[in-house]
């Protein structure tokens, strides 16, 4: 079974996905720290003429088997990771790891922006994530300050804001929920509450296949 999670920054699409990847045990890949990987390693450069260029090498050496998701969770990595991705030819590298990921034996569970949409179109369960601006800000900032990250948190929300601004943007994305994908507010919901609501929709789906099959 393949389980595609999309949504926009910090609408809690990872920890979701962690949650149903422990539950039907399955491998899981946060494919948002691949382009973060990319960003990182490309900080220095910019705004210079070589960054496109930089990026691209970037995401065709990116070490997948070393994502440091915790090194790679600052804010501002997240804002370059989304400057990378607007590169075509970085989306381009960074497609096979992602649909081999997918492609596994006995499934995965992917979370990202174009999961549903470009990565696996064919996954047998697609959700697509969404809570408003605000509930996400406040989210992420206690995430980054439980790992002892002082937060602004007016800097933290217009950094959001951009963010979903150039992902929208993005002509390369594919950021958009897929025809049939099942979209989920967790505006209200916590952790718990949210990943039962996506069980009941990743089990409703599968239970409505096997009757068809
Ligand atoms: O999900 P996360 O916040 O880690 O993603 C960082 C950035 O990476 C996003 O803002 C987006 O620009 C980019 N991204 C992407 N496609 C994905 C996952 C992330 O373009 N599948």
């Amino acid at each position: 079974m393949i389980i595609a999670v999309d949504g926009p920054a910090a609408s809690g699409k990872g920890t979701l996905a962690a949650g149903l990847a422990r539950h039907y045990r399955l491998p899981h890949l946060d494919t948002g720290l691949l382009y973060r990987a990319v960003g990182r390693a490309v900080a220095a450069l910019e705004g210079a003429p070589g960054f496109e260029a930089a990026a691209v090498a970037a995401a065709r050496a990116v070490d997948t088997a070393h994502l440091d998701a915790v090194a790679l969770a600052a804010a501002d990595i997240g804002v370059l990771a989304s400057k990378v991705a607007v590169i075509a030819d970085v989306r381009a590298a960074l497609y096979d790891f992602q649909r081999q990921f997918a492609l596994r034996p006995g499934g995965a569970v992917l979370d990202g922006r174009d999961i549903g949409t470009k990565i696996a179109p064919d996954a047998d369960v697609k959700l697509f994530i969404e809570a408003d601006s605000k509930a996400r800000m406040e989210r992420r900032a206690r995430q980054l300050e439980a790992r002892g990250q002082v937060v602004d948190r007016y800097a933290l929300y217009h950094q959001i804001e951009q963010r979903d601004a150039r992902d929208l943007a993005n002509p390369n994305g594919g950021f958009y929920p897929a025809p049939d994908a099942h979209l989920l507010d967790t505006t209200l919901l916590d952790i718990e509450a949210a990943l039962r609501a996506a069980v009941a929709i990743v089990d409703g789906v599968m239970a409505r296949k096997a009757q068809h099959n």
